[in-house]
């Protein structure tokens, strides 16, 4: 196969190896090379015989100026394709607080090694959109968000000795998580999802998995409230990130029986209900937060009341339209970014429910070896997160009341 490589071009050999064939890697990086303008020769293709077999090729990339060609390797380096001929990664010490050396290298949400000494290490910490630091003794490497940057930092520069070990396919899996792809599912049947969704959660639970829900308030509007307070006593919530609105409302259903004012019951609008979420409010913060009220017997029932009960840590990361908040509403996007941060690390599984602003913020955050399903009664949500860079996001587009429903039970089948 040949992308016409010219002599008088700017050239690099590259090689890229694993399952590149059925996870579609190298047709992808193929494509890139052409759709930036430069050309590729494939010089050599090893392709596995067998479903465990890896694959691996060997191309020549050349591009007509060398801007071009750095442009071209920089981009498919972030789907494994790495130079033939490596050097140690380049580090240079941070000359201020809170920014990266010029030049600095971007990190992706897939796992990702530095050279150093020779050696090839595992960068910690994988997230997206970050640099690099070095750890004394060139011994450790971590993802390092920009807010963190510390004078002296030693950092990595330009995308010499980093490579990316890109997602692939999953040898053991079938369905919905074989591929994971952004499968958005309106025209999928549902029942399949939310058979593999409650698959994965069993399995998470039941083994070394740890399950993260990222919640909407929608999650209570629509009456799912107590599927979803059923999932947090069956130990199917390891980690619950959310705002103000989730945790308001579900303590507003739980004094009043209203959520933003609507009766659960019958559906219609209470007289002064409008009043009711601010009344919760207010009760949570004379009595000093969520746990005091849970623990003075304030707080009776509801998502957080469970949440406090069975000890699942929770983040309300603050934002600009909340009413209160909440006390245990976190108001510095920062902090309450470093505290996600801290809750993440041995998530398995992520599900992300009815709101995009959380979602979005979740999936930045999340490696890519974490499976994400996204359910949103809007499709442009899980499109978002993809775009963001959260491709290995599943979306499942329907109301949340009956994708809760469904999914209960099948665990209660299961
Ligand atoms: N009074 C308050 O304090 C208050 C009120 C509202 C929101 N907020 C805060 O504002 C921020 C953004 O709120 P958000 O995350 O709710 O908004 P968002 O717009 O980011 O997300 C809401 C999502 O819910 C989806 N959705 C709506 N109904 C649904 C249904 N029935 N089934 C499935 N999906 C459904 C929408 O498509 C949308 O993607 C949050 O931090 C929240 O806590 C505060």
């Amino acid at each position: 196969m040949n992308g016409e490589t010219s002599a008088a071009a700017f050239v690099e050999d590259v090689s890229i190896e694993g399952h590149i064939v059925d996870s579609l890697i190298l047709p992808k990086i193929l494509d890139e090379i052409t759709a930036l303008g430069g050309k590729f020769e494939i010089s050599e293709i090893h392709v596995g015989q067998r479903r465990n077999d890896p694959s691996s090729a060997r191309l020549q990339v050349s591009a007509a100026t060398a801007e071009l060609l750095e442009t071209i390797l920089t981009s498919i380096g972030q789907h494994g394709a790495v130079p033939v001929h490596q050097q140690d990664c380049t580090i240079v010490t941070a000359d201020m607080d809170g920014a990266f050396p010029e030049g600095f290298y971007c990190t992706t949400n897939q796992d990702t090694e530095v050279r150093l000494g020779g050696n090839w290490i595992a960068v910690d910490l994988q997230e997206m959109d970050c640099g690099i630091r070095i750890g004394e003794g060139d011994q450790s490497a971590e993802c390092l968000p920009m807010s963190q940057v510390h004078q002296g930092d030693r950092i990595v520069v330009g995308r010499l000795g980093v490579r990316v070990i890109p997602q692939g396919r999953e040898l053991s899996e079938h369905g919905t998580f074989a591929f994971m792809n952004s499968a958005v599912s309106s025209e999928k049947p549902k029942g399949v999802l939310v058979r593999d969704v409650a698959a994965e959660m069993h399995k998470a639970r039941n083994g070394n998995g740890r399950i993260l829900v990222v919640g909407g308030p929608a999650i209570v509007h629509t009456g799912s409230s107590e599927h979803f307070s059923w999932l947090i006593r069956e130990g199917y919530v390891d980690v619950l990130f959310a705002g103000n609105a989730l945790a308001t409302h579900d303590i507003e259903q739980s004094r009043f029986g209203t959520s933003l004012g609507i009766s659960m019951e019958q559906g219609n609008v209470i007289e002064e209900g409008h009043e009711h979420h601010l009344r919760s409010i207010n009760a949570i913060r004379r009595a000093g937060g969520i746990k005091a009220a849970v623990e003075n017997g304030e707080l009776t029932s509801g998502i957080m009341y469970e949440c406090v009960r069975h000890n699942v840590p929770f983040v309300l990361a603050g934002s600009i339209r909340d009413d209160g908040p909440l006390p245990e509403v976190i108001t510095d996007a920062l902090e309450a970014q470093q505290r996600m941060r801290e809750l993440i690390r041995d998530v398995t599984f992520c599900l992300m429910i009815a709101t995009t602003l959380h979602s979005i913020a979740v999936g930045n955050l999340l490696p890519a070896r974490v499976k994400v399903v996204c359910v949103d009664i809007n499709p442009a949500t899980v499109t978002k997160l993809s775009d963001r860079g959260s491709f290995q996001t599943v979306g499942l587009v329907t109301d949340v009341e009956p994708f809760l429903r469904s999914l209960l039970n099948e665990l209660q089948g299961s």
